[in-house]
């Protein structure tokens, strides 16, 4: 029971760590889409490590579980999921932006220029973290693993085979994994080539969404002042220009209705 009770204090800066990390990087994504800009950020998953894997990987490493916490870099792991390969050096370049400012960049990893000889592929950054605790600071590793929707399939699906499998991975299967990784490997050279078209459509669209989520709050925000066959009025012009599909015209009429609401 005490024992139970240590762990969950010394794993909760960790906890606050990945809760802090995730709003950050999502933050970045919320930040890109705002400005209709096409984000590098395609979406951020974070975990603690549970106790049964940091006791495993303790002993299959020989660490001292008294030295845990300065040993063991992925206790708190966060990963962020990028379109295309160009995208992951962008969040690098963002990540190192920050380095020494609120976290301390320790090592890289660069599994995409060599990749493992399991087929693996991403980009690990090795960060220190501060976290405001009610005891003070506390300084802690996390792990920052960034890659391409196709490279986070990939290894999604290897990694749920090789927990099935542990050491004994039939060879038809590890075969088929291989073939995967050349697969995902060869869809990302195929989007790179297509990426400028991928990201005007995507930023067009963008654009778009955004125009007409500011078009309904602003409409939203008159049903106040105006009567209801003013907002009707209102309604028809919308949805007359919105059928042209004349985006030149609806910018326009958002400016209007923000000038005059
Ligand atoms: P770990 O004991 O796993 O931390 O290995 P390491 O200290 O040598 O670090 P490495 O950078 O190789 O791996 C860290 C993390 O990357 C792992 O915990 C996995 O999340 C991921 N990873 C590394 N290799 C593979 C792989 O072959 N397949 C999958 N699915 N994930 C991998
Ligand atoms: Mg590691």
């Amino acid at each position: 029971m005490e024992m139970q009770q240590d762990w969950k204090r010394m794993l909760l800066p960790y906890t606050q760590a990945v809760e802090e990390l995730k709003v950050k990087f999502k933050s970045i994504r919320k930040e890109f889409i705002a400005m209709d800009e096409y984000s590098p950020i395609e979406f951020v998953t974070g975990r603690v490590k549970k106790i049964s894997s940091i006791l495993e990987k303790a002993e299959k490493k020989s660490i001292p579980l008294d030295q845990v916490e300065e040993k063991m870099e992925d206790i708190a792991g966060i990963r962020i999921m990028c379109q295309f390969v160009e995208d992951i050096y962008k969040v690098i370049d963002i990540i190192k932006a920050r380095d020494r400012k609120d976290l301390i960049v320790i090592e890289e990893r660069d599994y995409i220029t060599n990749m493992k000889s399991s087929g693996y592929r991403s980009y690990h950054m090795i960060i220190k973290y501060p976290v405001q605790t009610g005891h003070g600071e506390k300084w802690i590793f996390a792990e920052i693993q960034i890659r391409t929707l196709a490279m986070n399939f990939w290894a999604t699906i290897e990694h749920s085979l090789r927990y099935k499998y542990k050491q004994n991975m039939p060879g038809h299967i590890q075969e088929r994994l291989n073939k995967a990784a050349e697969a995902a490997f060869l869809l990302d050279q195929e989007m790179a080539e297509i990426r400028e078209e991928v990201l005007k459509c995507q930023e067009s669209f963008q654009e778009e969404s955004n125009l007409i989520g500011d078009i309904f709050s602003s409409i939203q925000a008159m049903g106040n002042t105006k009567n209801k066959k003013d907002m009707n009025e209102i309604y028809e012009i919308f949805w007359s220009l919105w059928e042209k599909g004349d985006m030149r015209q609806l910018k326009e009429f958002s400016k209007d209705l923000m000038r005059n609401g």
